[in-house]
């Protein structure tokens, strides 16, 4: 009888972090527990996506955030999902999401830990109800005030360089989960019938070239001159830059990934409506950043790199040009030659 082939190439996100935690002897374990922490919340986050339909999560939860957006009620389970994989486990002080307007202190109960977290926890909420692709995205950083006094708002309001790890949850086709901690970037796909992520994309890389760019073009009216020759070139082509094929979910962690894998190039730039566009600087735009440098692309917010801006504010905003290498430095080339923000 020919030999029952059972695949023992499977590697378990677990036995990855694992792996890679035994690469830095000084490591003390922490980030890769934080990090099955964040698993967990994802697998149950997951389950309830994959029922929205079926249980009473679908729908408004009938308020709006400190951004405006209208709460949806997988929104807030997301945000306490997270919340509740992290707050007791001794490993983080604080935390902060697009659905609070302050920072969660972690109970005293438990030991406040080293690491804060700050994420989106239903990114794409308004593709909830019509069963196309959300995500959640995470910042990790290390606490920067004294272990004796309060975590506070310092600990949130950190440049995106100084992140520890990053990443998101994609609820798609499959939920996938990607991140980096400095280490390269490695994606891992949950198989359902076992509840475990398996290593599915080990060491992204994203192409320097996109295939892809996405932007909401109904604003066109409303941005530079100089936003509409960069996009322009990216639809048309021009000299340099052959033309792109256009490719917009409405979801960022969607249309990111996407371009991640395929090469693309995604811009929410500032308009009249809003100079510093829509998206959210700590927990949509400086993680993506993280993960995008280490698979060889950039992000800028049209003139300096994400990774480099201070935060000021905990929901503050940015205008994002994110993705493969080449484009996003033509991008900031055309505008430099404007010498104004994107
Ligand atoms: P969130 O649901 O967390 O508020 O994020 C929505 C964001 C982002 O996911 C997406 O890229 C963008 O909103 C789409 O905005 P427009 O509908 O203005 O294009
Ligand atoms: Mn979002
Ligand atoms: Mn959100």
């Amino acid at each position: 009888m020919g030999s029952v082939h059972t695949s023992t190439s499977v590697i378990t996100i677990e036995r990855f972090i694992m792996e890679q935690e035994r690469l830095h002897p000084e490591a003390t374990g922490e980030l890769s527990n934080l990090l099955y922490d964040l698993c967990l919340a994802a697998k149950i986050i997951s389950r309830h996506v994959r029922r929205a339909g079926l249980t009473d999560i679908l729908g408004a939860a009938g308020a709006v955030n400190v951004s405006g957006d209208l709460q949806q009620k997988l929104d807030l389970f997301a945000r306490d999902t997270v919340r509740h994989a992290v707050q007791h486990t001794g490993r983080v002080c604080i935390v902060a999401s697009e659905e609070d307007e302050e920072p969660m202190l972690c109970p005293q109960t438990s030991r406040r830990g080293k690491y804060v977290i700050l994420y989106d926890p239903l990114d794409g909420s308004s593709n909830i109800d019509v069963n196309v692709s959300i995500g959640t995205i995470f910042s990790i950083h290390r606490r920067v005030s004294s272990p004796k006094g309060e975590p506070g708002l310092g600990d949130c309001l950190q440049v995106g360089k100084k992140q520890v790890a990053a990443g998101y949850i994609l609820y798609g086709s499959s939920t996938m989960l990607v991140y980096t901690t400095g280490q390269g970037v490695h994606g891992f796909t949950l198989d359902p019938t076992i509840g475990e992520f398996l290593l599915s994309h080990p060491d992204i890389r994203t192409p320097a070239v996109g295939k892809y760019y996405s932007v909401n073009e109904s604003n066109w009216n409303r941005w530079t001159p100089a936003v509409q020759r960069v996009v322009a070139a990216f639809k048309n082509g021009d000299g340099r830059m052959q033309a792109k094929n256009a490719r917009y979910i409405g979801s960022l962690v969607a249309d990111f990934h996407r371009n991640l894998i395929s090469g693309g190039v995604f811009l929410y730039p500032g308009d009249t409506r809003s100079a510093e566009g829509k998206l959210r600087l700590l927990y949509e735009a400086a993680p993506l950043a993280l993960v995008v440098e280490q698979a060889g692309g950039l992000a800028t917010d049209g003139r300096r790199p994400i990774l480099d801006l201070v935060p000021q504010h905990l929901h503050q905003k940015t205008p994002f040009i994110v993705g493969s290498k080449t484009d996003v430095e033509f991008a900031v080339e055309i505008l430099a030659a404007d010498g104004v923000p994107a």
